[in-house]
């Protein structure tokens, strides 16, 4: 389907305030219907992903926001930060300025996140929360984006009661912003405008970054994994990559811009250029090509174990620019439940692939991902996660109770295991993790590391904080003209969280205007 094709059979108005039918909304639409499909979301078709690098602004648009302003709050991960940034950039192109209050706002987008329930709660409560304000101020816009946008339950939700929102769109189309802004100003009824099929991969399109220190660069789009109880893989889509030279470009731009760290992004990076058909060349291969290029420190998120390959372990224990750091979701400890999970490894070949990596990389540090309480996990599987956590001595974990999605094919099995047992798990678990973080930390006392220097500390403004490559956040005291720059401190206090330490000197010859 062209995008043309796709838009007609996609976009829809809705008037929210009339009586709808129980179930079945395109019983109700005049226009064709065409909601966020499972059935279609679900589909990895053979079609050629088009890749276009032509996004431009059309001049209809081009005032669209003069005198008016955008707020975006953003749930969830990295991936929904960065396609914030993008929003921002497309706003700013329209000639919004941006606000970080909602009630200055007159375009407010929520860019939602539906890996959990407790993240869709968020946004429904905040949508609550907007009511008034949509009834005091008529012309504002609310939006929602983002992956509960693609889900088909939360646009049934988002019609049958969230009448204060104007539009919904998608993750595969943002760069439609200007096209859907236009359509629920031009219309008092919802615009609903998701695709369910995966989009293309669309290049050059603007952006307004958080920072200028760190920044993200995707480099592949959605995920054919399929883990049973993820809904990652319907709400972003089949695996597609960007091609090398437009990663490489960006991160060089990026590099001549200042910024001193990139995150390589993806919801599975290690599967990066598995959809070429016409060049050989892998996550390895990108990150050989990226180490060349003058910027402190590249890392990238998520990995997948079954993907992670010799290469790619050649390539990051070369060093250099490439941190020492990896985040290695392992989800459990037992194989049983790994495989009702579906991550198509077992406990030991986690275990082999780590013994390989901290073979070629000694002092790699390991933080990773852990779901307890799924369908069906015994107290003896749940202790084997406890055991490998210890045997693998992971310096970091996001650790999460499991919680069921519909559409998903765990959210078929039987949620058996009672709440206060997963709540007990996650406790233990906690504690553990806590333990680990803790002794990582020790080993750094009197130990002199070499910290991107971010800002003020959130809690104090006299002191500075920033980050080792190992991600370990430190805290120190020095003039304010270090932030942006990488400085050696030397660590005097260690805690489980974070290092406190005193400054030494700013690297590479800068001096330091105490
Ligand atoms: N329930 C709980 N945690 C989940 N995750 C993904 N899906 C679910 C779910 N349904 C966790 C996984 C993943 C992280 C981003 O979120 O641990 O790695
Ligand atoms: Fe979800 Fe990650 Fe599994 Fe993909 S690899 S389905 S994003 S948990």
């Amino acid at each position: 389907m062209n995008e043309e094709q796709r838009l007609q059979s996609s976009q829809v108005k809705a008037s929210p305030s009339e009586k709808k039918p129980e179930k079945d909304y395109s019983q109700y639409f005049q226009s064709v219907y065409t909601p966020p499909s499972l059935k279609d979301a679900k589909k990895r078709g053979k079609e050629e992903v088009s890749y276009f690098d032509n996004f431009k602004i059309d001049p209809r648009f081009e005032n669209l926001g003069a005198g008016r302003k955008f707020y975006i709050r953003t749930y969830g991960c990295q991936m929904n930060e960065h396609d914030t940034e993008v929003m921002a950039g497309i706003f700013m192109e329209l000639g919004y300025d941006i606000t970080d209050s909602v009630n200055d706002a007159d375009v407010i987008l929520l860019n939602t996140c539906a890996i959990r329930e407790n993240a869709e709660n968020k946004v429904f409560g905040e949508l609550g929360h907007l009511k008034p304000l949509k009834l005091e101020k008529p012309d504002l816009l609310i939006g929602v984006c983002g992956c509960m946008s693609q889900e088909e339950s939360v646009v049934n939700k988002i019609l049958k009661t969230y009448d204060q929102v104007d539009m919904i769109f998608g993750t595969h189309n943002i760069h439609r912003l200007p096209e859907i802004l236009n359509e629920a100003y031009m219309s008092k009824e919802m615009v609903v405008d998701v695709w369910s099929k995966e989009g293309d991969v669309i290049e050059n399109l603007p952006k307004v970054r958080k920072g200028q220190i760190k920044a993200w660069v995707n480099i592949m789009y959605g995920c054919d994994k399929f883990c049973t109880y993820c809904i990652v893989p319907y709400t972003r889509g089949k695996e597609r990559s960007r091609r090398p030279e437009d990663i490489i470009q960006e991160v060089r731009h990026l590099a001549a811009q200042g910024y001193k760290e990139v995150t390589l992004l993806g919801q599975n990076v290690n599967a990066y250029g598995k959809d070429f058909d016409d060049i050989t060349y892998r996550l390895g291969d990108l990150m050989d090509d990226l180490r060349s290029i003058d910027l402190p420190r590249i890392r990238f998120t998520t990995s997948h174990p079954r993907d992670f390959d010799d290469h790619l372990i050649e390539v990051l224990a070369k060093g250099g620019n490439l941190v020492d750091h990896i985040h290695l979701p392992v989800q459990s400890g037992s194989t049983s439940m790994l495989k009702i999970m579906a991550r198509k490894y077992s406990r030991e070949h986690y275990i082999e692939l780590v013994r390989k990596i901290r073979e070629a990389i000694p002092n790699v540090s390991l933080t990773t991902d852990i779901i307890v309480g799924f369908p069906n996990e015994t107290d003896e599987q749940f202790e084997e996660t406890l055991s490998l956590y210890k045997e693998i001595g992971f310096e970091m974990a996001f650790t999460y109770i499991y919680s069921p999605r519909e559409g998903t094919p765990a959210a078929k099995m039987v949620d058996n295991v009672p709440m206060e047992v997963k709540k007990e798990r996650l406790q233990r678990l906690n504690a553990l993790v806590n333990e680990y973080a803790a002794e990582a930390m020790k080993a750094y006392d009197g130990k002199i590391v070499e910290v991107l220097v971010e800002g003020e500390s959130k809690k104090n403004p006299d002191v500075l904080s920033g980050y080792t490559a190992k991600n370990k956040l430190v805290n120190f005291v020095g003039p304010k003209s270090i932030i942006g720059k990488l400085a050696k401190v030397k660590i005097t206090t260690t805690k489980t969280w974070s290092l406190n330490g005193e400054l030494l000197e700013v690297v590479s010859g800068q001096e330091v205007g105490v």
